[in-house]
């Protein structure tokens, strides 16, 4: 690390990246400071909390939230720590309460977080106990296309400023429909990985040909899914682009095909052309021509944690982290639709994904390698298309003039590094917002 500010590990002029970051304990303390404290950070999606009480345990960062509805229908993000002594006061992943009782001594809080029945409050504490002031931690929710994030910042932007112009990519995928998304999940599991290697894989285009050349063999033989090399991504017309730290790869399509997805194959594309063409009038009106037409959002993440749409990389440490994996549908989408797209996701991503499995491997090496002794002493090497990026006439963000860059890469660290040396939000840089955004569609719907 440098010494002029605290954390210097990446060099912009030569993408020289410190691997120290993936296992060092203090910077990993810091992270959950300075990142996973003061972010936006996806925490769910309003279909897992559809009815008023509805509640979902969820996580930011380390740290147990449970996301509830309260009975006037209002989202909440509730520290899951019983203000008394601490102990957890909601034990399930998801269900329906007004209250959540703490099973130490008993002390209740309404699912707006409010204190609500302390045991002995008369007797006890004398009638001396300010429970206006010992409700549930709560922090900041925001919504965009039904996806819930929260920040524990209350300085921070304005979630709209935060996604900014990556917006103008996600909504090709998030919202296109007038009837939303919804999702199912979450299928979780643990792996020896540092958090970072997996946000920095999901627009490496790199690797897909080498990781992934059996699983993709196996696709192309029996459900005719084009064959991959390496030789189409380095002339692939797709793109990459970076924007306050989200990172976006896509698809300029000029031959009004369905955006690819796990689950299509050469029994279903059929049935994906369709849906596709009875749908466009519709996501024309919400997206304009050109994104609901040509822009077809591919790998991507959304600073810090969000991986391939809507999944977590949640950390539990230097080296492990907790995935979650969940399946968004359109919800009006038909039921055969849903039904290939659920089940193409499970053999793609997900524990027992073949594609998962093959990434996963990677990104255990990638960590274990900040170990070694001798290996954290030379740095990764992500010079891969320096000086080959710069603002676009068509598409927001700092766009690669190929699909095969690290551009992505090496702004992600650098974004890192401006969330770790900041002392507040007003000192992290935030690039306006300044597509156009042709359209009905807003963040809300
Ligand atoms: S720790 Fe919750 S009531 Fe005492
Ligand atoms: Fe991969």
């Amino acid at each position: 690390m440098g010494t002029a500010r605290n954390y210097v590990v990446i060099d912009p002029a030569t993408g020289k990246l410190d691997r120290r970051i993936f296992s060092d304990e203090a910077i990993y303390d810091a992270e959950m400071e300075k990142i996973f404290g003061r972010a936006w950070l996806m925490i769910g999606h309003e279909s897992l909390v559809p009815r008023p009480d509805d509640f979902f345990h969820t996580y930011m960062g380390e740290d147990p939230v449970i996301l509830t509805r309260d009975g006037e229908g209002r989202l909440h993000a509730l520290l899951n720590m019983c203000r008394h002594r601490g102990n957890r006061v909601c034990r399930v992943d998801d269900g329906n309460a007004k209250r959540f009782m703490c099973t130490y001594h008993g002390w209740t809080y309404r699912n707006d977080g409010a204190l609500d029945y302390v045991p002995g409050e008369a007797q006890a504490y004398y009638d001396a106990l300010d429970k206006s002031s010992l409700g549930l931690i709560e922090a900041r929710v925001e919504t965009y296309a039904g996806i819930v994030f929260a920040t524990w910042d209350k300085d921070a932007p304005s979630l709209e400023a935060y996604l900014g112009d990556a917006r103008w990519y996600l909504d090709t995928v998030f919202n296109r429909r007038d009837g939303g998304m919804q999702a199912l999940g979450p299928m979780k599991w643990l792996e020896p990985v540092n958090w970072k290697t997996l946000v920095d894989n999901c627009s490496d285009n790199y690797h897909v040909p080498t990781s992934h050349l059996s699983s993709a063999r196996v696709q192309t033989r029996y459900i005719g899914r084009p064959p991959l090399s390496h030789e189409d991504q380095f002339a692939s017309p797709n793109q990459h682009a970076f924007v306050n730290g989200h990172s976006l790869t896509f698809r300029d399509a000029d031959d009004n095909t369905p955006r690819y997805v796990h689950g299509m194959s050469k029994e279903t594309i059929g049935l994906f052309q369709q849906y596709h063409d009875a749908t466009l009038p519709e996501v024309e009106r919400r997206l304009g021509a050109l994104r609901a037409r040509r822009v077809q959002l591919a790998n991507h993440s959304i600073f810090p944690n969000g991986i391939l749409g809507f999944r977590l990389a949640l950390p539990r440490g230097p080296l492990k982290t907790e995935f979650w994996h969940f399946v968004l549908l359109e919800r009006d989408a038909p039921e055969e639709i849903k039904r290939a797209i659920r089940t193409g996701s499970q053999a793609n991503n997900g524990a027992a994904g073949m594609f998962e499995q093959d990434d996963v491997d990677n990104w255990r090496q990638v960590s274990l390698a900040s170990t070694s002794r001798l290996g954290r002493r030379h740095p990764q090497d992500l010079s891969m298309g320096l000086g080959h990026a710069g603002p676009h006439p068509d598409y927001p963000g700092l766009v690669s003039e190929r699909y095969i860059s690290e551009n992505n890469q090496r702004l992600f660290y650098k974004r890192w590094e401006e969330f770790m040396n900041a002392e507040s939000w007003a000192q992290i840089p935030l690039d306006p917002i300044t597509a156009h955004f042709d359209g009905t569609a807003t963040m809300r719907c």
